[in-house]
């Protein structure tokens, strides 16, 4: 049967997965008793999710202001920062038993639940943002590093006193290094090939290498089904290389290359805004008879929590992430010259 909504009030002390010692933090939510299932409010706006390297300075000003006002928030107030970054660590860390199995802990990343997982984990936290400055129509920034045009940290991040600043970051990749889509915790030794192989890297997770839909979701995840059961191309190559590339300032990957901490790097949620975006972007160049979901009720039926911008948690399942225009965004729209870097 399909994943479900774990009972939030059972979180424990999570594992740090790179350690595989127990966390030294408690990442579980604040419990509340009422659970609403989420519909998803008719779409009045769109909201327009910008790449980050060509967002203006009024878009970036207005961003800044809003992930300070989140920082703002009391600590125990679903909403604020850390409690966001939290989110991460309980769905990751093993922080929670799974329902109707309390004997196999939930973890929603190296399978099928990994792009609609991080799709309303964004969703939420950008709601919440465009709350805070009054702005339905505030979409966040997607780091386009399938573009070389993208293939650095955004400056918008590397500013010192900003609140997109995270001084837990490799030293060594702030601009203008280059980002390494296949970056495994060695410099590339031709920095000159980095961005064509960064291109053809693009092309196999997203063309070459997806015929079967797993191939390009991950494995199947159903309740009993131990943790990792397999990643998809991108999760596994790109998605995880650009964690430990921005990563590694610590011997444990904080913030971005440890699963517990990646929720408090700043930069983290363009990271997935992008993947997000690729994840539309393959069902788009999904044509003809070729099916660009899963049509199993194990996969549409799959269901979380989270809290929503009014700090109401509530229900959420798989089947209403499908489409992004039907949840109120859309993305700027981009040349992928990978799609034309067959190798
Ligand atoms: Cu939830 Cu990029 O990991």
């Amino acid at each position: 049967s399909p994943i479900s909504a774990p009972d939030i009030s059972k979180c424990t002390r999570g594992t740090n997965l790179n350690t595989q010692q127990p966390l030294d933090v408690n990442c579980c939510p604040p419990v509340s008793e009422k659970i609403i299932n989420y519909k998803l409010p008719p779409v009045k706006t769109m909201r327009f999710r910008p790449a980050a390297h060509l967002a203006g300075k009024e878009y970036i000003a207005k961003y800044e202001k809003a992930v300070e006002l989140m920082k703002a928030l009391p600590d125990d107030d679903p909403r604020s920062f850390k409690q966001q970054a939290n989110v991460h660590c309980a769905y990751c860390n093993l922080t929670y038993e799974q329902t109707g199995d309390s004997d196999t802990k939930l973890q929603v990343h190296n399978s099928w639940l990994f792009y609609p997982w991080h799709r309303w984990y964004l969703y939420f936290y950008e709601r919440i943002l465009g709350k805070l400055i009054n702005d339905p129509t505030f979409g966040l920034p997607f780091w386009n590093w399938d573009h070389p045009d993208g293939m650095f940290m955004p400056d918008m991040f590397a500013r010192k006193g900003s609140p997109l600043y995270n001084p837990l970051r490799n030293p060594n990749h702030f601009p203008p290094a280059i980002t390494d889509l296949r970056y495994f915790g060695q410099e590339a030794a031709d920095q000159s090939k980095v961005i064509q192989n960064n291109l053809v890297e693009m092309y196999g997770a997203m063309v070459r290498n997806v015929s079967k839909l797993e191939d390009f979701y991950g494995a199947r995840y159903v309740t009993g089904t131990k943790p990792d059961p397999g990643a998809g191309s991108v999760e596994r190559g790109s998605h995880t290389a650009m964690h430990v590339w921005v990563g590694q300032a610590t011997p444990t990957g904080e913030d971005m290359g440890n699963f517990y901490s990646a929720g408090r790097e700043p930069l983290f949620f363009s990271h997935h805004a992008n993947v997000d975006r690729l994840w539309s972007l393959f069902r788009g160049l999904r044509s003809g008879s070729k099916p660009r979901d899963f049509p199993d009720s194990d996969w549409l039926d799959s269901n979380f929590l989270f809290y929503d911008e009014n700090a109401q948690l509530v229900r959420v399942r798989v089947a209403d992430t499908l489409e992004n225009e039907k949840m109120g965004y859309t993305f700027q729209k981009v040349d992928l010259p990978w799609l034309k870097s067959r190798p």
